[in-house]
Parts: C-alpha cells; structure tokens; sequence
C-alpha cells in the first residue's frame, strides 16, 4: 500500500508537505482544514522578537507612570511581554488541542537577546518543535563573516539550553562559505534546516517615489525554488540533521523533486493564498500518483536518489552543466 509517510526531526508525519509559516496558520479553523487536506505539520505564523521588545517598550512610554519609577515599569514589562506571549501560546494550546498533526511554533529573530527565555513557554505550552526564523541580513559594515555567523550559534545556544523540543533553522544564504555554515550549523544539536528562508525584498514605485515590498506572495517562484533544489542536493548526507525545502513548490512534482535531492520535507505558503487551501490534497495526489506510476510504496525508497552525493566534484559538475547549456545558447 502506497504511503507518505515519513519522519522529521523525530515527530511521524503523515505525509512530508508541511504548511509554512504565514498569516494562514493563525487560525484554528484554517488549520482543522489543512489537516483534512492532508498537511503533514503545521509552522505557526511566527512570534517576532520585536513583538516582545517593541510591545513593552511602546508599553511603558505610553503609560502616565513615572518610568523612571521602577517597580512600575518593570511590572508594565512584565505584564505586557505575558500578554504578548499568552497570545500565542493560546494559539499552540488550542491549536494541540484541535489538531492531531504536529504543531511546530516559530520565531523570527535577529540577536541573542532576552527572548531567547521565552522558548520556554512555547515548549510549556506544548509545541512539538520549535523552528527559528533567524532573520538577519548581513548589512553592517562594523561587522565581518565571523562577526555574523557567531550569531546563529549563540541564539541556537541560548534557546538549546532553555528547551527540550526538536529546533529546525530556517536560515537564509548570506554566507561567504554556505555548505560549511549549514554543516557547522547542523552539528549545533537543532533536528532540522529549513532551506531558504526569504527576506523582504524592496520594490519602487516610480510614480510615487516611495520604496515598496516586492510581492510576498509568488507562487512557482523560480529562482527560490531552483535555489532550494540546489543547495539540498549539496547539502544531502553532508548534515546531522533533516533538511526541509521551502520557496516555490506549488505542484506534487515539485515536491517530488525536492524529495529526490534529499529533502525530508518541504513547506508551503503562497499556493495557498493563490489557490486555497485544498491545493494541499491536489498535490498529495500528484506524490501519490507519481509514486504509483515508478513502483515506490514509501518515500524512503526514492528520497535522495538524484542528490550530489555520488557527484564526487559538486562543484566542478555544475560548472560543466552552465557552460555547455550557455554554449548551446546563441
Ligand atoms: C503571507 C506570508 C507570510 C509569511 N510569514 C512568515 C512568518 O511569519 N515566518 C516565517 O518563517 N515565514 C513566513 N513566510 C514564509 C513562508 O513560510 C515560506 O517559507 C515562503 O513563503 C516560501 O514558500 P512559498 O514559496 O511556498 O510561499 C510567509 C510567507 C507568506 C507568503
């Protein structure tokens, strides 16, 4: 009998689609509905380090106490970092307790700050992971390669000593040497790499002169979904821990494709937005009829088959693919 079945950071998946991180998993209802659909896990929306900092500071400004008066304004600290938290760890509490898939919470983060504490709650409350959105663009020119990746280890330090649940990274590619990162980085102890996470891109509007986002929301994106591909075909038996492919899948074959360079699982968002919910259910149809129609009754038997493991130069070999595809191109 033909299964989905699979493993990720230790939790038994029904299947390796796992919805992403975005304003869908912030609702139980739109959860209930993608467990139906057949989604393998949910990432809720995440909780950003600035929801903390930023809320208890605005907090304590807005108040008629005396800040310098502290008692008081430790106590609208404190206060005001509960209710921010209560509010999402009410959403994993009630999301446990409406769900019988895996519930991973989220971070997005950029220091090591005192947030890092918080992970406590979350793993209280009852999520079965913890994933790390490590949001962090290598902008500063005080600071060097060393400077920036020494960050990733100290925030994945802080939150490993305060939990006990698996912990996924969701990085991005800003590293000068990105297949030693990501090595280094998964002998930290986390259970799993999310490959790539996304950043915000500025856009201009030339009429208003202003700078805008670029769309968010880009289903079959190409260039994010070919990175991913690449990068986990490297990557595949060269880390401790699972890899997760995110960015552009929107179809089962592409999911198909991600599982064939070694992908564990993958996540999705914007096919959701652009093609409902259900889309879930259409593309677990496309793994299952692909899977079918070449004989594999489990994902294990084909996950890996087409990384670059057995590619002895990776690097070498990609070169001679560009340049006998751009030598054909006139
Ligand atoms: C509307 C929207 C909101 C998102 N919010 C978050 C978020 O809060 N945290 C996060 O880690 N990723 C967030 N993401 C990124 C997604 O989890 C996913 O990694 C990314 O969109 C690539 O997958 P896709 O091409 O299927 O959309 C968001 C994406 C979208 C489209």
């Amino acid at each position: 009998m033909t299964n989905t079945d699979c493993k990720y950071m230790g939790l038994s998946l029904k299947s390796p689609v796992i919805v992403g991180s975005c304003g869908l998993t912030n609702s139980i209802e739109k959860m209930q509905k993608m467990e139906e659909y057949g989604a393998g896990a949910i990432v809720l929306k995440s909780i950003f380090e600035e929801q903390i900092t930023n809320e208890v500071l605005q907090s304590v400004e807005n108040t008629h106490f005396d800040v310098s008066y502290h008692d008081a304004s430790d106590y609208i600290k404190g206060y005001t970092q509960m209710a921010s938290y209560e509010k999402y760890t009410n959403l994993i509490r009630n999301a446990k307790k409406e769900l019988s898939i895996p519930v991973i919470a989220s971070i997005n983060c950029s220091s090591d700050g005192d947030w890092v504490t918080y992970a406590k709650r979350i793993e209280d409350a009852g999520a079965d992971a913890l994933e790390l959105n490590i949001f962090f663009l290598p902008t500063d020119f005080n600071r060097n390669g060393a400077d920036n990746e020494e960050l990733y280890f100290k925030i994945i330090e802080g939150v490993k000593s305060a939990i006990n649940i698996p912990i996924a990274l969701k990085t991005g590619y800003y590293f000068s040497g990105l297949a030693r990162m990501l090595q280094s980085l998964s002998y930290t102890g986390i259970s799993g790499l999310v490959l790539f996470n996304r950043f915000f891109a500025p856009d201009i509007d030339i009429e208003k002169m202003k700078i805008k986002a670029a769309p968010l929301i880009t289903e079959g994106d190409g260039e994010g979904f070919y990175n991913s591909l690449r990068w986990i075909a490297l990557m595949y038996n060269h880390v401790n821990c699972n890899l997760s492919a995110t960015s552009g899948i929107s179809t089962g074959n592409d999911v198909i494709k991600q599982l064939l360079v070694g992908a564990d699982t993958v996540q999705i968002a914007s096919i959701l937005y652009s093609k409902g919910i259900e889309s879930i259910k259409k593309i677990t149809d496309e793994i299952l009829a692909w899977m079918n129609k070449h004989n594999y009754s489990s994902i294990n038997e084909f996950k890996g088959k087409m990384s670059f493991n057995n590619i002895e130069n990776p690097e070498a070999y990609l070169r001679i693919q560009f340049m006998k595809y751009f030598s054909g191109i006139e």
